[in-house]
């Protein structure tokens, strides 16, 4: 059996110091990071640092967005050949969907750009209390899905991530998230030939912590979490990396 992902988005919550501060304290517990398979996903400007200061093996890392373009005149953006050795870069989140209105055209064009750049997505999807109040859940999942190419993708990984659910401590049950995996394989395996169906990692995200991962791990679909708040605290993380088996 493959080990569960542990996907750790920071989001802005950690700073260089503190980003530091973290790796070193994964380096002294590491036999607790042993059973999962832990991608971190620093702010760009603490990349390097971590980078630098962690010293377990197989520890991934990725970025949590990238620019479309990957040179040129683009004040203030990143680009994703900015840096070496990224394993994996975050597509399609919903604070970039919502906050930064990146519409499903530009995320297709930053998941050609990061697919194309051999790095391995991660596209995010997932429906708004509303769409779900309005039963629309599976058209919004259909038409976020929509982007992805034809008959062939190297290196994706979809993580669903119930927008509702981001950040409130508010749970979907087991059979809500196992039917949207679910459809979502199906949708993939209408796509794509089941070798590459099969490489295609599926991972929810929405209050991941220790008191809920007891739960999630019993759907069978999930092969990891993509982990927000409860990522940025070591003891926390740490907390739910030992809950794997
Ligand atoms: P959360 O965030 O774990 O803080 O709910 C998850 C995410 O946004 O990826």
């Amino acid at each position: 059996m493959n080990k569960t992902i542990l996907a750790a988005n920071w989001k802005m919550y950690l700073n260089e110091d503190t980003s530091i501060d973290f790796v070193k304290k994964m380096n002294s517990n590491r036999e607790s990071f042993s059973k999962s398979e832990v991608i971190l996903f620093p702010s760009h400007t603490c990349i390097s640092q971590v980078q630098d200061n962690i010293d377990i093996e197989n520890i991934k890392l990725g970025m949590q967005d990238c620019d479309i373009n990957t040179k040129g005149a683009y004040t203030g953006a990143v680009s994703i050949h900015s840096l070496s050795g990224i394993d994996f870069c975050i597509v399609g989140h919903s604070e970039r969907r919502l906050l930064y209105n990146e519409s499903d055209e530009s995320v297709k064009n930053k998941l050609e750009t990061v697919i194309n750049s051999n790095v391995g997505a991660i596209l995010c999807v997932g429906e708004t209390k509303e769409q779900k109040n309005d039963n629309n859940t599976f058209n919004v999942i259909d038409a976020q899905l929509s982007i992805l190419p034809k008959d062939t993708i190297n290196g994706l990984t979809i993580a669903y991530e119930p927008v509702w659910s981001i950040g409130s401590g508010d749970l979907p049950s087991n059979e809500y998230i196992e039917d949207v995996l679910s459809y979502i394989k199906n949708k993939l395996k209408s796509l794509y030939s089941d070798e590459i169906v099969e490489k295609i990692n599926l991972l929810y995200g929405g209050s991941v912590d220790k008191d809920s991962v007891n739960r999630l791990l019993e759907v069978e679909l999930i092969d990891g979490f993509l982990i927000g708040s409860a990522s940025a605290d070591f003891e926390s993380f740490k907390a739910i990396a030992e809950k794997l088996s």
